[in-house]
């Protein structure tokens, strides 16, 4: 292996995303199968971050604390902070909006002002939900204008970002897919509808709401031509590769729809599945659609996985 070392820490890295940027930056080193422009220069170093999944090769630190986050950033002296953690559940933020602030918010702070202290990129990983759905696309600067506690959590932390630390790239992603661990589909709230179609019983599955799957690999893809590009451009004048972008796939559906496309795989029969047309889903945006062409240019990204064959692989351990 040869080329510059870029040392990257991930915060959430026991995660649904998190673990798929750690295996993907690491695969990079001995060649991935699906590389981005310009990573056969770099050799990544990646310490992951944990919380209760203490697993492997992860470092277990409660985030909201913030001498325990300085030293292990002190200790490892990350190029790239890359934070993924986060409450994601809608409802729990909404029965518990302190406590998601503390996580969503707060810790991102800590973050970003140890980041900025010692000159680190701060990479903050947000969220499609800072948008109403009302008039999609969405830029990267359109005006957001959250509609649910989880939406506003995360806004917050895009904003203590923005104040806090100079080098940083805010990065909204949509509704993810991808590998869970083993039997916890629930992970993703793609995969997890796996259940519904495999139980067999009458449901009502919503049908309102249009949907931007997207592969937690096209991300750690799109994740990592950003940090090249970072330091590509490094020192120039002005530096594009700061602010806010957006990675989405490219395919929508609803959650009807996908429940259908599981059912399809697997000739399970979906008579069972209606569409859900009346449940008020007004906590949640109807289409928000992330508009990828100003990012996908500069960064010349393009998604690699497709939707249908993709979902089949990720759900393959489970049927
Ligand atoms: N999943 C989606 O569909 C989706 C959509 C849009 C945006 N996002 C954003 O994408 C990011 C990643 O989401 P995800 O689906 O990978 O989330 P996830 O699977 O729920 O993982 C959350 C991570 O946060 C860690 N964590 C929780 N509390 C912590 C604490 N006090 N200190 C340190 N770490 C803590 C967890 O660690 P332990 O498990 O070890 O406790 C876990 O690694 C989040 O910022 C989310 O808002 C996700």
């Amino acid at each position: 292996m040869s080329g510059k070392n870029l040392k990257v820490l991930i915060t959430g890295a026991s995660g649904l995303l998190g673990r798929q940027i750690v295996k993907y930056l690491e695969d990079t080193n001995l060649q991935s199968k699906y590389p981005v422009d310009g990573v056969q220069n770099y050799v990544f170093e990646c310490l992951g971050l944990c919380h209760s999944r203490t697993k492997n090769k992860l470092r277990a630190v409660d985030i909201k604390n913030f001498d325990q986050v300085d030293q292990v950033i002190q200790e490892f002296k990350p190029n790239v902070i890359i934070h993924s953690a986060a409450v994601k559940n809608v409802e729990s933020v909404e029965n518990d909006f302190e406590a998601a602030l503390r996580l969503n918010k707060d810790a991102t702070e800590n973050l970003a002002k140890i980041a900025d202290r010692l000159g680190i990129l701060f990479i903050y990983i947000s969220t499609d939900y800072v948008f109403d759905g009302k008039n999609a696309p969405y830029k990267p600067n359109d005006k957001p204008n959250p509609l649910n506690k989880y939406g506003i959590s995360k806004l917050s932390g895009e904003v203590v970002t923005t104040e806090v630390s100079k080098n940083h790239c805010i990065v909204r992603v949509p509704v993810l897919y991808g590998f869970t661990e083993p039997q916890n589909y629930g992970e993703s709230a793609i995969n997890v509808l796996i259940g519904n179609v495999r139980k067999q019983a009458p449901i009502k599955v919503d049908h309102q709401q249009t949907r931007y799957p997207t592969h937690c690999l096209d991300v750690s893809r799109f994740l990592t031509r950003l940090i090249i590009k970072y330091f590509e451009e490094n020192g120039s004048e002005p530096n594009q590769v700061k602010g806010i972008f957006h990675c989405s796939g490219l395919e929508s559906f609803t959650k009807y729809e996908i429940c259908g496309i599981m059912a399809e795989f697997y000739n399970i029969p979906n008579e069972f599945i209606q569409p859900d047309l009346t449940t008020d889903f007004s906590l949640r945006p109807k289409n928000a659609q992330l508009d990828i062409t100003d990012s996908y240019n500069l960064l010349n990204f393009k998604p690699v996985m497709i939707f249908k064959p993709s979902l089949k692989e990720c759900l393959e351990n489970f049927v």
